[in-house]
């Protein structure tokens, strides 16, 4: 019932000419957009040529962070008026890396979420625990808690267009990733706190990626757990090949 989608978070990598390389390469091997959907969340700097770069085939563009502001004498930052006006169609938000580094709080990242959908971009909001935080049997309260304050003040509509990923801090970059039953039953988690604020029909409804060492030969196991309808992956995403396989898996 839930259109998979599987999104690369390329982070800080790749030359403007790498990325449309890769583009164009995988542009003819991206499955039909009514299976799964496919994304690739770039860099900003060449989030426009890629767009255009795109056109022609199903592959969908992301950013990877933007202001909450529309404009305003704020240096270095992007706007989501900008990234929807170029036709980026998705942006993650709060993903862990900025929020450990760049002091990205819950207010800020629900911020971001409304001023997303306020644009007409599809909000991939990241959630998920540290290894102390694991360790000290913290999990579900930490992610209920991001959830619930990352989503606070969306309708049921935006709910049911909203991504949720969940990614394990330690498992981001590590080569660990959850067990997929870890990761299901902290998918469920999220599902279940979001169907205590909204319909239960809604939290049906949201897709939600799991996210930390995904790669073609964990993604199968992962994408077929009750709750998981997608990955967002790092490492994995930045070759051709392996990104493709990970389209072909998920869809
Ligand atoms: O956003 C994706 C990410 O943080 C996971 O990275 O390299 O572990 O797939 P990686």
């Amino acid at each position: 019932m839930r259109k998979p989608i599987i999104a690369g978070n390329w982070k800080m990598y790749k030359t403007a000419t790498e990325a449309k390389q890769f583009v164009e390469e995988v542009n003819g091997l991206v499955p039909n957009a009514e299976k799964l959907d496919a994304v690739i969340c770039a860099p900003a700097l060449f989030l426009a040529q890629l767009v255009i770069s795109s056109e022609e085939s199903a592959l969908q563009i992301g950013a990877q962070t933007m202001s909450e502001q529309d404009e305003g004498a704020f240096t270095g930052e992007i706007s989501p008026v900008q990234l929807a006006d170029i036709g980026v169609k998705y942006v993650i938000i709060g993903h862990s890396e900025r929020r450990q580094y760049f002091n990205e709080t819950d207010e800020t990242v629900n911020q971001k979420v409304k001023a997303a959908f306020a644009h007409g971009l599809v909000p991939i909001l990241c959630v998920g625990e540290t290894l102390e935080q694991r360790e000290n049997g913290e999990t579900g309260s930490v992610v209920e808690a991001q959830v619930e304050k990352g989503i606070s003040g969306l309708s049921e509509e935006q709910i049911t267009q909203l991504v949720i990923a969940y990614e394990p801090i330690w498992a981001i970059g590590t080569g660990k990733t959850a067990t997929a039953e870890d990761a299901n039953e902290v998918c469920g988690i999220v599902r279940k706190k979001v169907a205590s604020l909204y319909e239960d029909q809604t939290a049906e409804q949201l897709r939600i990626q799991y996210g930390g060492s995904v790669k073609p030969a964990n993604v199968d196991e992962l994408m077929g757990m009750e709750h998981i309808d997608g990955a967002l992956v790092g490492g994995a995403s930045l070759e051709v090949e392996s990104f493709v396989k990970l389209l072909e898996a998920g869809s």
